[in-house]
Protein backbone atom coordinates (compact mmCIF):
# COMPACT_ATOMS: atom_id res chain seq x y z
CA UNK A 1 0.00 0.00 0.00
CA UNK A 2 1.21 3.42 -0.71
CA UNK A 3 2.62 5.60 2.07
CA UNK A 4 0.49 8.25 2.18
CA UNK A 5 1.90 11.94 3.81
CA UNK A 6 0.20 14.50 5.36
CA UNK A 7 -0.28 17.59 3.58
CA UNK A 8 -1.11 20.95 3.89
CA UNK A 9 -4.58 20.75 2.74
CA UNK A 10 -5.48 18.80 5.47
CA UNK A 11 -4.21 21.59 8.27
CA UNK A 12 -6.95 22.80 10.70
CA UNK A 13 -4.35 25.60 11.77
CA UNK A 14 -4.29 24.14 15.38
CA UNK A 15 -0.72 23.62 16.04
CA UNK A 16 -1.31 20.37 18.48
CA UNK A 17 -3.78 18.96 16.30
CA UNK A 18 -2.05 19.08 12.95
CA UNK A 19 0.47 17.34 14.76
CA UNK A 20 -1.77 14.62 16.14
CA UNK A 21 -3.16 14.48 12.64
CA UNK A 22 0.61 13.93 11.32
CA UNK A 23 1.22 11.54 14.07
CA UNK A 24 -2.08 9.15 13.52
CA UNK A 25 -1.23 9.16 9.62
CA UNK A 26 2.53 7.94 10.57
CA UNK A 27 1.16 5.58 12.83
CA UNK A 28 -1.19 3.90 10.46
CA UNK A 29 1.56 4.21 7.32
CA UNK A 30 3.86 2.28 9.74
CA UNK A 31 1.26 -0.10 10.28
CA UNK A 32 2.53 -3.89 8.75
CA UNK A 33 -0.60 -6.25 8.09
CA UNK A 34 2.19 -8.83 8.19
CA UNK A 35 3.30 -8.32 11.70
CA UNK A 36 2.66 -11.13 14.52
CA UNK A 37 2.03 -7.85 16.73
CA UNK A 38 -0.43 -6.39 14.30
CA UNK A 39 -3.26 -6.92 16.57
CA UNK A 40 -0.54 -5.01 18.93
CA UNK A 41 0.25 -2.19 16.90
CA UNK A 42 -3.91 -1.97 15.34
CA UNK A 43 -4.84 -1.21 18.86
CA UNK A 44 -1.95 1.43 19.80
CA UNK A 45 -3.76 3.14 16.83
CA UNK A 46 -6.92 3.06 18.17
CA UNK A 47 -5.70 3.95 21.44
CA UNK A 48 -3.73 7.21 20.03
CA UNK A 49 -6.61 8.23 18.11
CA UNK A 50 -9.47 8.47 20.81
CA UNK A 51 -7.41 10.47 23.19
CA UNK A 52 -7.42 12.50 19.54
CA UNK A 53 -10.80 12.98 19.21
CA UNK A 54 -11.28 14.00 22.83
CA UNK A 55 -8.65 16.42 22.51
CA UNK A 56 -10.35 17.76 19.45
CA UNK A 57 -13.66 17.52 20.57
CA UNK A 58 -12.23 19.63 23.54
CA UNK A 59 -11.11 22.47 21.53
CA UNK A 60 -13.92 22.33 19.43
CA UNK A 61 -15.94 22.88 22.63
CA UNK A 62 -13.29 25.82 23.99
CA UNK A 63 -13.44 27.37 20.47
CA UNK A 64 -17.60 27.14 20.38
CA UNK A 65 -17.34 25.10 17.37
CA UNK A 66 -21.66 24.94 16.72
CA UNK A 67 -21.23 21.57 14.32
CA UNK A 68 -19.50 19.98 17.49
CA UNK A 69 -22.67 17.46 18.64
CA UNK A 70 -22.63 16.56 14.51
CA UNK A 71 -18.51 16.21 14.70
CA UNK A 72 -18.93 14.27 17.80
CA UNK A 73 -21.32 11.25 15.77
CA UNK A 74 -18.89 11.06 13.27
CA UNK A 75 -16.13 10.50 15.85
CA UNK A 76 -18.56 7.76 17.76
CA UNK A 77 -19.78 6.33 14.22
CA UNK A 78 -15.48 5.50 13.55
CA UNK A 79 -15.61 3.62 16.79
CA UNK A 80 -18.51 1.54 15.83
CA UNK A 81 -17.36 0.44 12.99
CA UNK A 82 -13.71 -0.31 13.85
CA UNK A 83 -15.59 -2.44 17.05
CA UNK A 84 -17.46 -4.42 13.99
CA UNK A 85 -14.25 -5.01 11.92
CA UNK A 86 -12.89 -6.71 15.05
CA UNK A 87 -15.96 -8.25 16.08
CA UNK A 88 -15.33 -9.88 12.26
CA UNK A 89 -11.66 -9.97 12.51
CA UNK A 90 -12.21 -11.91 15.99
CA UNK A 91 -14.86 -14.46 14.35
CA UNK A 92 -12.55 -15.17 11.55
CA UNK A 93 -9.00 -13.74 11.26
CA UNK A 94 -7.97 -12.05 7.99
CA UNK A 95 -5.11 -13.00 6.11
CA UNK A 96 -2.06 -11.14 6.29
CA UNK A 97 -2.63 -10.39 2.38
CA UNK A 98 -5.88 -8.89 3.51
CA UNK A 99 -5.70 -5.63 4.09
CA UNK A 100 -9.18 -4.23 5.04
CA UNK A 101 -8.47 -2.91 8.74
CA UNK A 102 -5.64 -0.95 7.67
CA UNK A 103 -7.40 0.36 4.65
CA UNK A 104 -10.91 1.49 6.51
CA UNK A 105 -8.57 3.09 9.02
CA UNK A 106 -7.16 4.91 5.93
CA UNK A 107 -9.67 6.05 4.06
CA UNK A 108 -12.41 6.91 7.44
CA UNK A 109 -9.26 9.28 8.23
CA UNK A 110 -8.00 10.60 5.04
CA UNK A 111 -12.17 11.63 4.45
CA UNK A 112 -11.92 12.76 7.70
CA UNK A 113 -9.36 15.09 8.08
CA UNK A 114 -10.07 16.37 4.50
CA UNK A 115 -13.95 17.32 5.04
CA UNK A 116 -15.17 17.31 8.12
CA UNK A 117 -12.17 18.20 10.04
CA UNK A 118 -11.55 21.55 7.69
CA UNK A 119 -15.21 22.37 8.58
CA UNK A 120 -14.26 23.25 11.82
CA UNK A 121 -11.02 25.26 10.46
CA UNK A 122 -13.15 26.18 8.02
CA UNK A 123 -15.55 27.95 10.37
CA UNK A 124 -12.90 29.10 12.78
CA UNK A 125 -11.45 31.11 10.22
CA UNK A 126 -14.35 32.55 9.35
CA UNK A 127 -14.52 33.81 12.82
CA UNK A 128 -10.73 34.99 13.19
CA UNK A 129 -11.26 36.86 10.09
FE1 LIG B 1 -12.40 15.02 13.93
Amino acid sequence: MAVIAWTEAMSVDDAALDKDHQKLIRMINDLDQAAPDFMELFNAVLDYTTGHFEREETHLDAIGFPGLDAHRVQHDDFADQVADMLRQYRDSPFDAGDTRLKDFLWTWLKGHILIEDQRYAAWARAKGG
